[in-house]
Protein backbone atom coordinates (compact mmCIF):
# COMPACT_ATOMS: atom_id res chain seq x y z
CA UNK A 1 0.00 0.00 0.00
CA UNK A 2 2.04 3.28 -1.15
CA UNK A 3 0.74 5.27 2.17
CA UNK A 4 1.66 8.61 0.22
CA UNK A 5 -1.18 7.93 -2.90
CA UNK A 6 -2.90 11.04 -1.52
CA UNK A 7 -0.64 13.45 -0.15
CA UNK A 8 -1.89 16.52 0.09
CA UNK A 9 -5.19 16.20 -1.14
CA UNK A 10 -8.45 17.44 0.33
CA UNK A 11 -10.85 15.18 1.35
CA UNK A 12 -14.31 15.33 3.17
CA UNK A 13 -15.84 12.49 4.87
CA UNK A 14 -19.48 12.31 6.20
CA UNK A 15 -20.10 10.03 9.00
CA UNK A 16 -22.72 8.96 11.47
CA UNK A 17 -26.02 9.58 11.74
CA UNK A 18 -28.13 12.98 11.56
CA UNK A 19 -31.23 13.33 14.55
CA UNK A 20 -34.25 15.36 13.56
CA UNK A 21 -35.97 17.23 16.43
CA UNK A 22 -39.72 16.57 17.09
CA UNK A 23 -39.67 18.36 20.49
CA UNK A 24 -36.68 19.99 22.90
CA UNK A 25 -35.79 16.62 23.98
CA UNK A 26 -37.22 13.84 21.40
CA UNK A 27 -35.61 13.35 17.60
CA UNK A 28 -35.86 11.04 14.53
CA UNK A 29 -32.42 9.06 13.73
CA UNK A 30 -31.08 5.49 12.81
CA UNK A 31 -28.51 2.97 14.27
CA UNK A 32 -25.42 4.72 12.47
CA UNK A 33 -22.18 4.39 14.80
CA UNK A 34 -19.93 5.94 12.75
CA UNK A 35 -17.43 3.21 12.50
CA UNK A 36 -17.14 3.08 8.77
CA UNK A 37 -17.15 6.81 8.53
CA UNK A 38 -14.08 7.17 11.09
CA UNK A 39 -12.17 4.08 9.54
CA UNK A 40 -11.91 6.04 6.27
CA UNK A 41 -11.16 9.22 7.40
CA UNK A 42 -8.11 7.23 9.26
CA UNK A 43 -6.86 5.10 6.82
CA UNK A 44 -7.74 8.65 4.18
CA UNK A 45 -5.25 10.25 6.56
CA UNK A 46 -2.90 7.44 6.24
CA UNK A 47 -2.75 8.03 2.28
CA UNK A 48 -1.49 11.68 3.17
CA UNK A 49 -4.93 13.17 2.65
CA UNK A 50 -6.01 16.54 4.37
CA UNK A 51 -9.52 14.91 5.77
CA UNK A 52 -12.21 16.77 7.62
CA UNK A 53 -14.68 15.01 8.69
CA UNK A 54 -17.97 16.03 9.07
CA UNK A 55 -19.68 13.89 11.74
CA UNK A 56 -23.12 13.51 13.47
CA UNK A 57 -23.40 12.64 17.14
CA UNK A 58 -21.38 9.18 17.25
CA UNK A 59 -19.38 8.16 20.74
CA UNK A 60 -16.35 8.06 18.49
CA UNK A 61 -13.01 10.07 19.52
CA UNK A 62 -11.39 11.79 16.46
CA UNK A 63 -8.80 10.18 14.53
CA UNK A 64 -5.36 11.49 14.38
CA UNK A 65 -4.36 13.92 11.98
CA UNK A 66 -8.36 14.65 10.75
CA UNK A 67 -10.35 17.86 11.29
CA UNK A 68 -13.86 17.45 13.17
CA UNK A 69 -16.75 18.99 12.20
CA UNK A 70 -19.95 18.52 14.69
CA UNK A 71 -23.66 18.36 13.21
CA UNK A 72 -26.53 17.33 14.65
CA UNK A 73 -29.21 17.65 11.49
CA UNK A 74 -28.98 17.05 7.99
CA UNK A 75 -29.52 20.43 7.45
CA UNK A 76 -26.47 21.28 9.62
CA UNK A 77 -24.51 18.46 7.84
CA UNK A 78 -25.66 19.84 4.31
CA UNK A 79 -24.23 23.21 5.28
CA UNK A 80 -21.36 22.21 6.36
CA UNK A 81 -20.64 20.14 2.99
CA UNK A 82 -21.09 22.94 1.37
CA UNK A 83 -18.91 25.12 2.89
CA UNK A 84 -15.94 22.40 1.84
CA UNK A 85 -17.01 22.96 -1.49
CA UNK A 86 -13.79 25.18 -3.33
CA UNK A 87 -11.66 22.83 -1.18
CA UNK A 88 -12.41 19.47 -1.36
CA UNK A 89 -10.92 17.27 -4.23
CA UNK A 90 -12.64 14.12 -3.18
CA UNK A 91 -16.04 13.39 -1.42
CA UNK A 92 -16.92 10.61 0.54
CA UNK A 93 -20.78 10.44 1.78
CA UNK A 94 -20.83 7.46 4.67
CA UNK A 95 -23.13 9.41 6.58
CA UNK A 96 -26.69 7.56 7.47
CA UNK A 97 -28.59 10.97 6.81
CA UNK A 98 -32.28 11.47 7.76
CA UNK A 99 -34.67 10.94 4.61
CA UNK A 100 -37.05 13.23 6.30
CA UNK A 101 -37.33 15.42 9.35
CA UNK A 102 -40.17 16.50 11.27
CA UNK A 103 -41.68 19.75 9.33
CA UNK A 104 -42.09 21.63 13.00
CA UNK A 105 -40.09 21.10 15.52
CA UNK A 106 -42.25 21.74 19.11
CA UNK A 107 -41.05 24.41 21.02
CA UNK A 108 -42.00 22.54 24.39
CA UNK A 109 -42.34 18.95 25.34
CA UNK A 110 -44.94 17.11 23.36
CA UNK A 111 -47.33 16.14 26.08
CA UNK A 112 -49.28 12.68 26.07
CA UNK A 113 -52.40 13.77 25.54
CA UNK A 114 -53.82 11.41 23.23
CA UNK A 115 -54.26 7.76 21.84
CA UNK A 116 -51.89 8.62 18.93
CA UNK A 117 -50.78 11.61 17.51
CA UNK A 118 -49.26 12.48 14.01
CA UNK A 119 -46.13 13.98 13.00
CA UNK A 120 -45.68 15.49 10.02
CA UNK A 121 -42.08 15.08 7.75
CA UNK A 122 -40.94 16.90 5.04
CA UNK A 123 -37.88 15.66 2.95
CA UNK A 124 -34.41 16.68 3.87
CA UNK A 125 -32.05 18.25 0.91
CA UNK A 126 -29.96 15.34 -0.69
CA UNK A 127 -26.36 15.96 0.42
CA UNK A 128 -23.99 13.91 -1.94
CA UNK A 129 -26.59 14.77 -4.96
CA UNK A 130 -25.98 18.56 -3.96
CA UNK A 131 -22.48 17.31 -4.19
CA UNK A 132 -21.73 15.48 -6.90
CA UNK A 133 -24.29 18.61 -9.36
CA UNK A 134 -22.48 21.67 -7.49
CA UNK A 135 -19.94 23.68 -10.13
CA UNK A 136 -16.46 23.11 -7.70
CA UNK A 137 -17.75 19.45 -8.05
CA UNK A 138 -15.10 16.81 -5.95
CA UNK A 139 -15.00 13.16 -6.88
CA UNK A 140 -17.99 11.91 -5.34
CA UNK A 141 -18.40 8.68 -3.77
CA UNK A 142 -21.43 7.39 -2.31
CA UNK A 143 -22.96 4.62 -0.09
CA UNK A 144 -26.00 2.47 -0.41
CA UNK A 145 -27.58 1.04 2.90
CA UNK A 146 -30.51 -1.54 1.73
CA UNK A 147 -32.01 -4.11 2.86
CA UNK A 148 -33.14 -5.72 -0.53
CA UNK A 149 -32.15 -5.56 -4.01
CA UNK A 150 -28.70 -4.15 -3.32
CA UNK A 151 -26.96 -3.82 -6.64
CA UNK A 152 -30.15 -2.79 -8.61
CA UNK A 153 -30.79 -0.06 -6.26
CA UNK A 154 -27.04 0.94 -5.46
CA UNK A 155 -26.74 0.91 -9.23
CA UNK A 156 -29.62 3.27 -9.49
CA UNK A 157 -28.38 5.99 -7.18
CA UNK A 158 -24.95 6.09 -8.65
CA UNK A 159 -27.29 7.45 -11.93
CA UNK A 160 -29.60 8.99 -10.28
CA UNK A 161 -27.22 10.97 -7.70
CA UNK A 162 -24.48 11.10 -10.65
CA UNK A 163 -22.01 9.77 -8.29
CA UNK A 164 -18.38 8.78 -9.25
CA UNK A 165 -18.39 5.27 -7.48
CA UNK A 166 -21.11 4.15 -5.14
CA UNK A 167 -20.07 1.38 -2.10
CA UNK A 168 -23.18 -1.14 -1.70
CA UNK A 169 -23.96 -2.43 1.41
CA UNK A 170 -26.18 -5.05 2.41
CA UNK A 171 -27.55 -3.73 5.51
CA UNK A 172 -29.87 -6.53 6.00
CA UNK A 173 -26.71 -8.72 7.66
CA UNK A 174 -26.51 -7.07 10.86
CA UNK A 175 -22.70 -8.81 11.43
CA UNK A 176 -21.81 -6.06 7.96
CA UNK A 177 -24.46 -3.54 8.92
CA UNK A 178 -24.72 -0.08 11.03
CA UNK A 179 -22.98 -0.90 13.93
CA UNK A 180 -21.12 -3.56 13.12
CA UNK A 181 -17.35 -3.82 13.44
CA UNK A 182 -17.11 -6.01 10.24
CA UNK A 183 -18.20 -4.67 6.31
CA UNK A 184 -18.15 -6.45 2.86
CA UNK A 185 -19.15 -4.25 0.11
CA UNK A 186 -19.84 -4.12 -3.63
CA UNK A 187 -18.04 -0.99 -5.35
CA UNK A 188 -20.13 -0.09 -8.18
CA UNK A 189 -18.76 2.81 -10.95
CA UNK A 190 -20.19 3.48 -14.17
CA UNK A 191 -18.49 0.46 -15.94
CA UNK A 192 -17.26 -1.76 -13.06
CA UNK A 193 -18.37 -4.01 -10.10
CA UNK A 194 -15.71 -4.76 -7.05
CA UNK A 195 -16.39 -6.92 -4.27
CA UNK A 196 -14.48 -6.56 -0.56
CA UNK A 197 -14.94 -9.38 1.36
CA UNK A 198 -16.06 -9.47 5.11
CA UNK A 199 -13.35 -7.63 7.19
CA UNK A 200 -12.94 -5.29 9.91
CA UNK A 201 -14.17 -1.80 9.00
CA UNK A 202 -10.10 -0.94 9.56
CA UNK A 203 -8.59 -2.68 7.08
CA UNK A 204 -12.11 -2.71 4.64
CA UNK A 205 -11.53 1.43 4.93
CA UNK A 206 -7.92 1.05 3.89
CA UNK A 207 -8.50 -0.84 0.55
CA UNK A 208 -11.43 1.43 -0.32
CA UNK A 209 -9.28 4.43 0.41
CA UNK A 210 -6.79 2.59 -2.04
CA UNK A 211 -9.72 2.02 -4.67
CA UNK A 212 -10.68 5.90 -4.69
CA UNK A 213 -7.21 6.85 -4.88
CA UNK A 214 -6.82 4.72 -7.93
CA UNK A 215 -9.89 5.74 -9.74
CA UNK A 216 -9.56 9.52 -8.45
CA UNK A 217 -6.06 9.45 -9.58
CA UNK A 218 -6.84 8.06 -13.45
CA UNK A 219 -9.80 10.76 -13.63
CA UNK A 220 -6.90 13.23 -13.30
CA UNK A 221 -4.07 12.61 -15.66
O1 LIG B 1 -21.85 4.03 10.88
P1 LIG B 1 -21.77 2.52 10.95
O2 LIG B 1 -22.47 1.96 12.16
O3 LIG B 1 -20.33 2.03 10.85
O4 LIG B 1 -22.55 1.91 9.69
C1 LIG B 1 -22.06 2.14 8.38
C2 LIG B 1 -23.20 2.47 7.41
C3 LIG B 1 -24.14 1.27 7.28
C4 LIG B 1 -23.98 3.70 7.91
C5 LIG B 1 -22.50 2.80 6.04
O5 LIG B 1 -21.75 1.71 5.59
C6 LIG B 1 -23.52 3.19 4.96
O6 LIG B 1 -24.05 2.35 4.24
N1 LIG B 1 -23.78 4.52 4.85
C7 LIG B 1 -24.84 5.06 4.00
C8 LIG B 1 -26.12 5.07 4.78
C9 LIG B 1 -27.30 5.60 3.99
O7 LIG B 1 -28.05 6.39 4.53
O8 LIG B 1 -27.43 5.18 2.75
P2 LIG B 1 -28.62 5.57 1.71
O9 LIG B 1 -28.65 4.46 0.75
O10 LIG B 1 -29.88 5.92 2.46
O11 LIG B 1 -28.09 6.89 1.03
C10 LIG B 1 -27.38 6.88 -0.20
C11 LIG B 1 -26.29 7.92 -0.19
O12 LIG B 1 -26.86 9.23 -0.18
C12 LIG B 1 -25.33 7.85 0.99
O13 LIG B 1 -24.04 8.16 0.51
C13 LIG B 1 -25.84 8.95 1.92
O14 LIG B 1 -24.80 9.50 2.73
C14 LIG B 1 -26.36 9.96 0.93
N2 LIG B 1 -27.47 10.82 1.40
C15 LIG B 1 -28.68 10.27 1.69
C16 LIG B 1 -29.73 11.09 2.06
C17 LIG B 1 -29.52 12.48 2.16
N3 LIG B 1 -30.49 13.31 2.54
N4 LIG B 1 -28.30 12.99 1.89
C18 LIG B 1 -27.28 12.19 1.51
O15 LIG B 1 -26.17 12.67 1.24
Amino acid sequence: FNSRLLDRVQLTITAGPTREAIDPVRYISNHSSGKMGYALASAAADAGAQVTLISGPTNLPCPDRVKRIDVISAADMHGAAMAMMGECQIFIACAAVADYRPNNCADQKIKKDNDSMRIDLVRNPDIVSAVASHSLRPFTIGFAAETQDLLRYARGKLERKKLDMIVANDVANTSIGFNANDNAVTVLTANGEQNIAQMGKNQLAAQLIQLIAQQFLNVQS
